[in-house]
């Protein structure tokens, strides 16, 4: 359900006119230019041949399309035959290939992957389900007989995120294939999918590798790009069987709109967005995809509690009070970024109908009994709990300050009110003194990743001393490869990292940042097990690429 990524400094080329509407620019090109991931063409060729099995012939010329016409292909002969190829990078769309030559009896196959662990010639890796097996998407068979003349992809088997294709023959006659390319399905309404308005460039003086920073900030702008779909290309719910993938669902009002992950979920996810949207921001810029999901996000609120879903459709989970809250935040952060003030007063009536839903969980403690427990996969979270009590305290102060924007002045002045209560209440209640952070809820000693995360960055606390205590409190849960989240054991989520990483440079610990931020942000932007482009959902302590493994429940 997440992904990914930090927002460090702004180059934002955003000018406002004196008549207060944005005039948009293209960032200039200069040094960064040649770190931008996206490519420079929707349709991308495979740049590497990573493996070949059995009887392939002439696989190079897979990587010279324009040579398609003028050699015969490579040629793949013999059951479970096989060539991988590598797009260098994160892609994801539809391919087409040349059909040169293929017998009555040929037959072929394609399976994706993104991780290189998972290349395998009878399965993709999972986009449907986290079954056990890994094997739940299995393969992709061309119908037979084959045709000769150009192959393109059904669309709703389109594959969102890969590197990875592999090509299989699944008969003993040959067949010849040239020219293999994929059309690039994400960020449909930009042309120029590098037309970045926000830049960045600096030189890391410490880490192994110079270009980190740089680097590491253009992976997490690509990652969000990935995550901008049409909005026919949802995962299909109830999930198809196996084997098999469906990615022809409906995510929402309109597209582009903004998902979670470009393999999978492929559902807008309001929890992601707290982290992509800030990214989308100061780097394209492009704030439709996220105004397209937080407007169907409300268009499902129910009118009677005013609860909004967990997740958009298909999906359409409900029962999540912290994805809840972060729909809010995600309209304080989207109205902050576009001034889209005729959007904020049509939506008011159900915004504050929302904000009404978590503000009367508080009970007589003055505290929300968070009783809508999905979350973002960790344990626990519900009653008196402190990330759902940091969360309406974020939602409290946007909202006030949204008040003022639309002149509801006294409304404001009430959430207000109401934020500096919950902030006495909040310390009075979570604030564990031994051990100098907060504790996840009245009944246990456990401080979470999450919540003192938050806590710091939200402000929370109530001294500068207060906030380093916890910025310095949850290096106690970092290993060389990221901080792992007390209350998901075994876990490396970058989503509430983010929240940490942001938190220690809040707190002024700048240096402890920077330390994080190569050891995470860093094992995901460098390790083989990846695919060194776009950020990941979530690791193990030992960085294996799993993830949700005690809750796989998306
Ligand atoms: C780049 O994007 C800006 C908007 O941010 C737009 O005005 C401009 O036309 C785009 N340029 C190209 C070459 O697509
Ligand atoms: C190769 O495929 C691309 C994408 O479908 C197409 O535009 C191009 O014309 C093809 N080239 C040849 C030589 O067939
Ligand atoms: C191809 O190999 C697979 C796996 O070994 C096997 O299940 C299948 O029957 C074989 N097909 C043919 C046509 O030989
Ligand atoms: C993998 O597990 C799924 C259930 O999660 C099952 O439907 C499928 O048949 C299994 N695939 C293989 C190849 O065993
Ligand atoms: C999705 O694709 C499948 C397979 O082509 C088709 O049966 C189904 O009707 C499509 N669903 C939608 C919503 O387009
Ligand atoms: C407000 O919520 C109702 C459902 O309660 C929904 O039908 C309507 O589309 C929503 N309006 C806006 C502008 O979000
Ligand atoms: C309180 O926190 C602990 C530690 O995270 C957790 O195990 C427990 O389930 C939480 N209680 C509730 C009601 O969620
Ligand atoms: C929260 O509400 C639930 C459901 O009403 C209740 O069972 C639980 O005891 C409450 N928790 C606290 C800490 O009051
Ligand atoms: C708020 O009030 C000011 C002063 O009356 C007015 O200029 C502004 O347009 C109002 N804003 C909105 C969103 O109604
Ligand atoms: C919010 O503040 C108002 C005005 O002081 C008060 O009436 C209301 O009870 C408060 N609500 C909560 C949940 O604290
Ligand atoms: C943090 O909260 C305190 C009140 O507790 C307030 O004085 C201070 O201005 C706040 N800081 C920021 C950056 O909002
Ligand atoms: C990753 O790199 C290590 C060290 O060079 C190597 O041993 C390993 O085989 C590589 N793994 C993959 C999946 O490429």
């Amino acid at each position: 359900m997440l992904l990914l990524q930090f927002f460090p400094f702004l180059h934002i080329l955003t000018v406002l006119t004196f008549s207060g509407s944005p005039v948009f620019a293209s960032a200039p090109s200069g040094l960064w230019s040649k770190f931008i991931y996206a490519p420079a063409s929707r349709v991308v060729y495979p740049q590497a041949v990573r493996k070949t099995v059995g009887s392939v012939h002439n696989a190079d010329s897979l990587l010279s399309p324009a040579d398609g016409f003028n050699n015969r292909g490579a040629a793949l002969s013999g059951n479970e035959s096989w060539v991988t190829l590598d797009f260098g990078i994160e892609v994801g769309g539809l391919v087409t290939m040349r059909i040169n030559s293929a017998s009555s009896s040929s037959g072929l196959a394609l399976s994706f992957t993104e991780s290189p662990l998972f290349i395998s010639p009878t399965t993709s890796d999972d986009s449907t389900y986290p079954s056990a097996n890994m094997s739940y998407d299995g393969v992709l068979h061309l119908t037979e007989p084959l045709t000769e003349g150009v192959w393109t992809q059904p669309t709703s088997t389109l594959r969102g995120g890969f590197r990875f294709l592999t090509i299989v023959s699944t008969s003993q006659s040959e067949t010849t294939i040239s020219n293999v390319s994929v059309e690039i399905s994400f960020m449909p309404h930009v042309e120029d999918m590098r037309n970045y308005s926000g830049y960045f460039y600096a030189k890391d003086p410490v880490f192994h590798d110079q270009d980190f920073l740089t680097k590491i900030w253009y992976s997490g702008a690509y990652t969000v790009q990935t995550n901008t779909v049409p909005v026919n290309t949802g995962r299909q719910v109830p999930f198809v069987s196996s084997p098999g993938w469906q990615n022809n669902a409906t995510l929402g009002l309109a597209g582009p709109i903004i998902v979670d992950g470009a393999k999978r979920d492929r559902a807008v996810w309001p929890g992601d967005m707290g982290v992509a949207v800030p990214t989308q921001f100061v780097s394209t810029n492009d704030l439709l995809p996220t105004k397209n999901a937080l407007s169907t996000l409300f268009s499902y609120m129910d009118p009677l509690t005013g609860a909004l879903p967990e997740s958009g459709p298909p999906l359409l989970q409900m029962g999540s009070d912290t994805y809840h809250m972060w729909t809010l935040i995600g309209v304080h952060n989207y109205f902050l970024y576009s001034g889209d003030t005729a959007w904020l007063e049509d939506l008011w009536a159900n915004y504050t109908k929302a904000v009404g839903f978590v503000l009367g969980k508080v009970d007589s403690s003055g505290l929300m009994n968070v009783t809508g427990l999905r979350d973002w996969a960790r344990l626990g979270g519900g009653g008196h709990n402190a990330e759902g009590n940091a969360l309406l305290y974020k939602v409290l102060i946007d909202s006030a300050d949204l008040a003022i924007h639309i002149n509801q002045t006294s409304l404001g002045e009430t959430w207000s009110v109401n934020a500096s209560s919950l902030k006495t209440k909040f310390n009075e209640a979570f604030w564990l003194p031994s051990a100098g952070m907060y504790r996840d809820n009245t009944t246990t000693t456990l401080c979470p990743q999450d919540a003192n995360s938050m806590a710091v960055l939200y402000n929370l606390t109530t001294s500068a001393a207060q906030a380093s205590s916890v910025s310095e409190g949850l290096t106690r849960n970092w290993n060389e490869l990221g901080a792992i989240a007390p209350e998901l054991p075994d876990t490396i989520s970058p989503f509430i990292g983010s929240l940490e990483l942001q938190a220690h440079f809040v707190s002024g610990n700048d240096e402890r940042a920077m330390d994080l931020l190569r050891r995470e942000w860093g094992y995901m932007l460098y390790t083989n097990l990846s695919v060194q482009s776009t950020l990941l959902e979530g690791y193990t302590a030992n960085g294996s690429i799993w993830y949700l493994l005690l809750a796989r429940s998306q």
